[in-house]
């Protein structure tokens, strides 16, 4: 096993790429059946601020599955939205479960957490990155190439959001070439950007341009995710005319590699960020994509539990 028992993932930038290696061929083995993980009498807490579909129920369907529990709290069922602070809550939680999976808008947030609670601390999504949501996409990338995914090239085309942020760190460390095109002042963090560029080192590239054409080319993989992501809701009307270009349709679809695959998040607004047409048609993955959240988080559990 890794040494990943009883660690956090706040990042993607917290694993290695080994341990990323690992994590996708336990999500493959559990799903194919080739192997079984036993959570039993471990209790996992899904400590949510935002909405979510997939992330909550794919948690809690993993974790039934590894015949562990699940609680699903919401932050207003809780003392935190009448203003109890993170440490108090965090130390107090930690005495009752055995790792916290946490929806949140501020990353500082889930360090507090991280600080002051010893079980393991997950993200379930922040402003900053989605890390969860990237295991699945890679071992969906894996499943459609059969193949190492060093060397594949995923363009990502939007906003440069939090899926953005943990898209650059996962692919830079599998040695995937990463192309993000987005409007201007619509460029995904420096900092992650320059995280990522460290761990791709010499194996592959990180581009960054406003040109969705050019980005497009040749790629295996498109990514798209909504223009305006949750707690931006007031935003989203304007910035339609700004994302145009960068919509996922069946033309921009035509440029890059024959084989390529198409990924989403999910929940998307079709007819904005990318075509009915494109997310219905034979070159998307975003199914088999929504449903890897569920292996690769049963992957994460048993792998942070040491199960
Ligand atoms: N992709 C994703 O995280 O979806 P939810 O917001 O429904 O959890
Ligand atoms: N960028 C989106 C992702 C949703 C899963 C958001 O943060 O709302």
């Amino acid at each position: 096993m890794t040494g990943l028992k009883g660690r956090d993932f706040l990042s993607i930038a917290d694993i290695t790429s080994q341990e990323m290696t690992h994590l996708l061929t336990l999500a493959a083995q559990l799903k194919t059946g080739e192997v079984t993980a036993n959570c039993s009498g471990k209790i996992l807490g899904l400590l949510f601020r935002k909405s979510s579909t997939r992330t909550r129920v794919s948690f809690a369907s993993a974790m039934w599955r590894l015949g562990g529990q699940v609680l699903d709290l919401n932050t207003s069922l809780t003392q935190i939205n009448r203003g109890e602070p993170i440490k108090d809550t965090a130390r107090i939680l930690d005495g009752y479960l055995d790792i916290l999976a946490v929806r949140t808008y501020d990353q500082t947030e889930l360090h507090t957490f991280a600080n002051y609670a010893k079980m393991p601390i997950i993200n379930a999504l922040t402003d900053w990155e989605h890390p969860c949501q990237v295991l699945a996409d890679l071992l969906t990338v894996q499943e459609a190439f059969q193949a190492n995914l060093s060397g594949l090239t995923l363009t990502y085309l939007g906003d440069g959001n939090n899926v953005a942020h943990s898209l650059i760190l996962g692919c830079a460390l599998m040695g995937m070439n990463v192309r993000v095109a987005t409007p201007k002042d619509y460029a995904p963090n420096a900092e992650i950007v320059e995280t990522g560029r460290k761990l791709a080192g010499d194996r592959s590239t990180i581009t960054l341009t406003e040109d969705p054409q050019a980005a497009v080319e040749g790629a295996q993989v498109l990514y798209t995710d909504v223009w305006a992501s949750m707690g931006q809701e007031d935003l989203a009307e304007s910035r339609i005319p700004i994302f145009q270009p960068y919509q996922v349709n069946q033309e921009l679809l035509a440029i890059a590699d024959k084989a390529a695959i198409v990924l989403h998040c999910l929940p998307a607004h079709r007819g904005e960020e990318i075509t009915d047409e494109v997310m219905e048609g034979p070159q998307s993955r975003i199914w088999q994509e929504g449903e890897n959240r569920m292996h690769a988080q049963k992957a994460l559990l048993a792998a942070l539990l040491g199960e």
